[in-house]
């Protein structure tokens, strides 16, 4: 089952378009766009865009990079975040024209007669093959190969091919580097632009060392330095020069093609920024990467690329027998993913990726809950990076809480570099179920590895921060326990409410986290470092102890209140909210939107995912029954989570169809602004349905468990996970699931109710019930 339109063939490793779409050519430059977690590129002609305004945007960003302006509030109040943060468009290293016989290469205006542009995702890059007619008749092969490196974070690379069939012919290339760029402005749509309209990204000068040329900028706002950098390689004769012209950098080689010769023009590109460096060693930083890259050459990095995605799909692969549109779905996530995550500790992933300026460039809760459980399973030093970066921000999560007057550590809604950056607090900063987000996956990551140490070294550091948020936060309120008040919870639909129950049950889960660990510590010769580092004292953990146990949750029997005053309101009428009214949050004002029954995206729901051991089944039943009718899916983040309980449900059916909108929801453009960039959160949400939806897996300190079931659709299924360090591959079919052991030592495993230690392969029936 699929939702309707499927915009690209159906291949398993590779995204191809076969011809050029202009009214969907934003659309392509994010689906075709590269990254390596830095360096992100929009999948942008090398030629330039010649179209009429509005049908491209061309962008380069580096994740973290950004600059930030003051917000204009109409009317202020006291704690309102203060700075924007935009991740900046950066310096357009992309540009190469091809010039033959004086006549220049365009894919919009020559005469093309046969056209494909293609993701490879084994391979890493993104490619165009075109064959182009010039207006002497003469017919030119371009090959034009690009990538951003996954081997060095710095490196980004083009190989530009070109090749006159059975003629000879005079060839230029003109290799830009252009310092003038700037971001979007915004469009009235809350989720994309900056609050910037110029220029922001100053240049200051330009650079050359031999053939290695150069710009360098200065952010306006925060005084970041980039210098980007070029250096290039072409394996005919020719001529070369060099026009400087403003902030742009051309570089032309001339050169004499033979009939049927190839001709290869390697660009190699650098981006240097003071965010990682001293300001003085980016320039030499630069010239040296680029130096030592041409040396390597272009193939050099295109085998290492090859490589290191090899690694990445021999355990993030899944792969579903029975449906090839899917599988490449699923494909395509989990490449973004993997080239859209900053894996430097210094970075994380936006909500887009580096693929767009939809939210420019944030980092959410999206991370812990969707993404950052996607890669620990397949790349836990990857999720401990993201984990290392939430550590460096919380001396400004500090900050934060004590400008509120709270103790302990509260981290930004949406962020860059820390500082909270929401305008909007009733559905932004409010939510402060973020810090418990976050708790969690440290608690994650500390079960799935083992990786003890990192507690002690800065798992730890957050867990008793947040934790000391969350006490001096909430308050104790007679005949109701220890209350969470005047919050949003995951639902955007749904503001400033007293006791929503998933962030008082995230905060429960937290607090008795945090204190178990602590209470272990007890034992060690490591306690009295600990205590004294946090000062803590014991009747904080008793103080934890007691809030956890009486942590209050709107209960009227079996239903449990989204929060105290949800089941209050009346149900929003669905029946007269035609579909063009969806995304209801730009068509409603919000206080129309708050004062009703309804949700952006899974709130209960999801609480009943992560902390499903606090729920009876009854209990699932009875709410998912009923939250799910007034949920809109409004937010990309939404469909996974209905799936993944669904299917617990054992509403497999129902779980496949919210599955569907999720596992190809990019590549199909399901939300039509896939221009803007990806939506990272769902695409990792596709892999936790499959794995934590349909096999059911759900884990403890000690073992993991699976319940698998297969939608209808399926032969067959397939995926593995990592466990305590040990590779598991689990294979569902409509009879048996197959665990293997791949890698590692024997790992304890429960199939339903069924435990057993996994030492080589187990076949388990699958229960028909
Ligand atoms: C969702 C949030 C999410 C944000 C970024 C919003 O539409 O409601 O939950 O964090 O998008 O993806």
């Amino acid at each position: 089952m699929h939702q309707g339109k499927v915009i690209f063939p159906q291949e398993p490793w590779t995204i191809t378009e076969t011809e050029v779409n202009l009214a969907h050519n934003q659309r392509c430059e994010t689906v075709f766009a590269v990254a390596n977690g830095y360096i992100g590129m929009r999948g942008n002609t090398e030629e330039g865009y010649s179209g009429p305004e509005g049908y491209s945007l061309n962008g380069t960003y580096l994740n973290g990079f950004y600059d930030s302006t003051p917000i204009q509030y109409g009317e202020e109040a006291f704690g309102y975040a203060k700075n924007r943060q935009t991740m900046l468009n950066v310096a357009d290293a992309k540009g190469i024209s091809l010039w033959v016989d004086g006549e220049k290469f365009d894919v919009l205006q020559s005469k093309i007669i046969d056209y494909k542009r293609q993701l490879h995702m084994k391979q890493g890059v993104m490619t165009r093959e075109i064959v182009w007619e010039t207006r002497q008749g003469k017919q030119v092969e371009l090959r034009i190969e690009r990538m951003a490196s996954f081997v060095n974070k710095h490196m980004a690379l083009i190989r530009y091919e070109a090749k006159v069939r059975s003629a000879a012919a005079q060839m230029e290339f003109v290799s830009t580097l252009n310092g003038e760029v700037t971001n979007q402005v915004t469009m009235g749509d809350p989720r994309t632009g900056s609050g910037f309209a110029g220029q922001v990204l100053l240049t200051e000068g330009l650079r050359a060392d031999g053939a290695i040329h150069g710009t360098a900028q200065r952010t306006k706002n925060t005084k970041f330095v980039l210098v980007s950098a070029v250096n290039h390689a072409l394996n005919v004769e020719h001529e070369s020069a060099c026009h400087e012209q403003g902030q742009l950098i051309e570089l032309r080689y001339r050169c004499e093609a033979a009939p049927d010769q190839a001709v290869v023009l390697d660009k190699y590109i650098a981006y240097f920024a003071s965010k990682d460096y001293e300001e003085a060693e980016l320039w030499p930083m630069a010239v040296t990467a680029l130096t030592d890259a041409k040396a390597k050459g272009y193939n050099w990095f295109r085998e290492r690329q090859e490589e290191i995605l090899a690694d990445f799909w021999q355990v993030a692969d899944v792969s579903v027998e029975g449906d090839e549109l899917l599988q490449q779905g699923l494909r395509f996530n989990a490449y973004h993913l993997f080239q859209s995550v900053g894996r430097d500790g210094k970075t994380n992933i936006g909500a887009k990726g580096i693929t767009g300026e939809g939210y420019e460039g944030h980092y959410f809760w999206d991370t812990e809950t969707y993404i950052l459980p996607f890669f620990l399973y397949n790349r836990p030093e990857i999720s401990r990076q993201l984990l290392k970066y939430r550590h460096s921000i919380l001396p400004k999560a500090k900050a934060r809480a004590a400008e509120l007057g709270y103790e302990g550590a509260l981290y930004a809604w949406r962020t860059i570099d820390g500082e909270e950056t929401s305008p909007y607090y009733p559905a932004g900063s409010a939510q402060l179920h973020i810090n418990a987000d976050i708790a969690y996956a440290v608690k994650k990551y500390v079960e799935v590895t083992r990786d003890e140490d990192y507690l002690l070294q800065e798992g730890l550091d957050i867990l008793v921060e947040t934790c000391r948020f969350f006490a001096d936060a909430g308050d104790w309120i007679e005949g109701k326990g220890f209350c969470i008040n005047g919050v949003t919870g995951p639902d955007e639909y749904t503001a400033m409410v007293n006791n929503n129950a998933y962030t008082n049950l995230m905060v429960k889960d937290q607090f008795e986290f945090t204190v178990k660990s602590l209470r272990k510590l007890e034992q060690t010769a490591a306690w009295q470092g600990v205590q004294a580092r946090y000062g803590l004292e014991e009747r904080e953990l008793e103080a934890w102890t007691t809030m956890a146990e009486q942590m209050y949750i709107h209960r009227v029997g079996q239903l449990i209140g989204q929060d105290d005053s949800f089941l209050e309101k009346a149900p929003w009428d669905f029946a007269n909210t035609p579909r063009e009214k969806y995304p209801l949050l730009l068509h409603f004002h919000p206080m129309v939107i708050y004062k009703y029954q309804v949700l952006k995206q899974a709130d209960l729901v999801l609480a009943m995912y992560l902390q499903g051991h606090r729920f009876t089944r009854e209990e699932k039943v009875v709410n998912y029954k009923y939250y799910e009718p007034l949920t809109t899916h409004d937010s990309s983040l939404s469909a996974s989570i209905y799936a993944i309980v669904g299917a617990e449900l054992g509403e497999i059916e129902k779980a496949y169809q919210y599955f569907m909108q999720s596992a190809r929801m990019d590549l199909d453009d399901y939300h039509n602004n896939v221009k803007d960039g990806i939506h990272s959160a769902s695409m990792a949400g596709s892999w936790l349905t499959i794995v934590n939806g349909f096999a059911g897996m759900r884990h403890d300190e000690e073992v993991i468990t699976f319940n698998p079931t297969i939608p209808s659709a399926w032969t067959s299924y397939t995926f593995r996970v990592l466990f305590h360090g040990s590779l598991v591959e689990v294979s569902v079919t409509k009879e048996q699931t197959t665990y293997r052991l791949i890698e590692g030592c024997p790992v304890e495993l429960r199939h339903g109710e069924q435990s057993f230690m996994l030492e080589s392969e187990r076949v388990c029936e699958i229960s028909k019930s």
